[in-house]
């Protein structure tokens, strides 16, 4: 597909690990490109890219790297669960940068949000996309809240957003818990694709997996309206990694796995009932 945006794109967190693989698919799409990271990028700058190093914390440097900007891909800031001290400076403020920069230029957000805003959703529920929010650590807590920005900036100033709510962007699936969230890096390039082409996109929320037949968790998304159907699956992994699971039963029990732990200190699940005024 040579489909290619008028504008440049800004791609933050293109140093890590989905960001090199955006800037190297996106840029052999054609696309012209706009990098940036708190770290160098770690190899040679692909075709129509230029790279520029900046924390996510210095909101001028933001809205001047995404001046002229149609679409920024937001990837950058703390991925796993950590102190909510070292979250709150790249995914709090640093998002607020971003949306800022995006009210300025009227540019589109692709924000990569991630299950762990809905973690402690139960594995045996099936729930659509506008679900409540069931962050399972300070991590997950800062998707949420990114995609409440992403609320206000739409209604507020119409800036249009995808939250994608990614699974486990790998390049294989490894454990039984990957074998329903795994989301592999050619569907997420061609999601982000969708993401960044589809007119009117409004405020839309995706879940990012692939086809895999033991996803009965997630559904009801705006997959449909950004033309976007996943062509890989973790299914040939199931004999694999099926019984690859751990000996944690709340890592289990909830969508979020192993981050849910991180950290717990019930001495029990919270119990069904006790919860949305049921
Ligand atoms: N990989 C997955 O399975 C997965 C799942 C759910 C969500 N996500 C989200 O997708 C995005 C990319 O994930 P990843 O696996 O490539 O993570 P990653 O940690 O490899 O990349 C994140 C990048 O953000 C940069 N960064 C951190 N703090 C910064 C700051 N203050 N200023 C500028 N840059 C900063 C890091 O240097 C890093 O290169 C993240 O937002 C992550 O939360 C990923």
């Amino acid at each position: 597909m040579t489909e290619t945006p008028a504008k440049p794109v800004l791609l933050t967190g293109a140093s890590g690990a989905l960001g090199r693989v955006l800037a190297t698919s996106l840029s052999a799409a054609g696309w012209t490109l706009r990098l940036t990271d708190i770290v160098p990028f770690p190899a040679a700058i692909p075709a129509g890219a230029a790279f520029t190093r900046a924390d996510l914390n210095d909101g001028v440097t933001m809205l001047r790297l995404a001046e002229g900007c149609g679409a920024i891909v937001h990837l950058g800031g703390v991925s796993v669960e950590r102190p909510f001290e070292e979250v709150l400076g790249p995914n709090i403020r640093g998002l607020y940068h971003i949306y800022e920069a995006a009210r300025r230029e009227k540019a589109r957000v692709i924000f990569a949000s991630s299950n762990h805003s809905i973690g402690f959703h139960e594995r045996s529920e099936s729930i659509g996309a506008d679900t409540q929010f069931l962050p399972d650590g300070f991590y997950g807590l800062s998707k949420a809240y990114g995609e409440l920005m992403g609320r206000l900036y739409w209604f507020k100033h119409g800036v249009e957003s995808v939250f994608i709510r990614i699974g486990s962007c790998f390049p294989e699936p490894v454990d039984a818990r990957m074998l329903a969230t795994w989301l592999s890096y050619p569907d997420l390039s061609q999601l982000v694709i969708r993401c960044v082409m589809t007119p009117d996109v409004g405020c839309s929320v995706v879940w990012g997996t692939s086809n895999n037949a033991r996803m009965t968790w997630w559904r009801d998304d705006a997959r449909e309206r950004l033309g976007w159907a996943p062509e890989d699956s973790a299914d040939p992994f199931i004999a694999q990694l099926g019984a690859h699971v751990s000996a944690d039963p709340v890592q289990e029990r909830y969508m979020g796995g192993g981050f849910c732990a991180i950290g717990w200190s019930r001495e029990a699940p919270a119990p069904p009932g006790l919860f949305r005024n049921e």
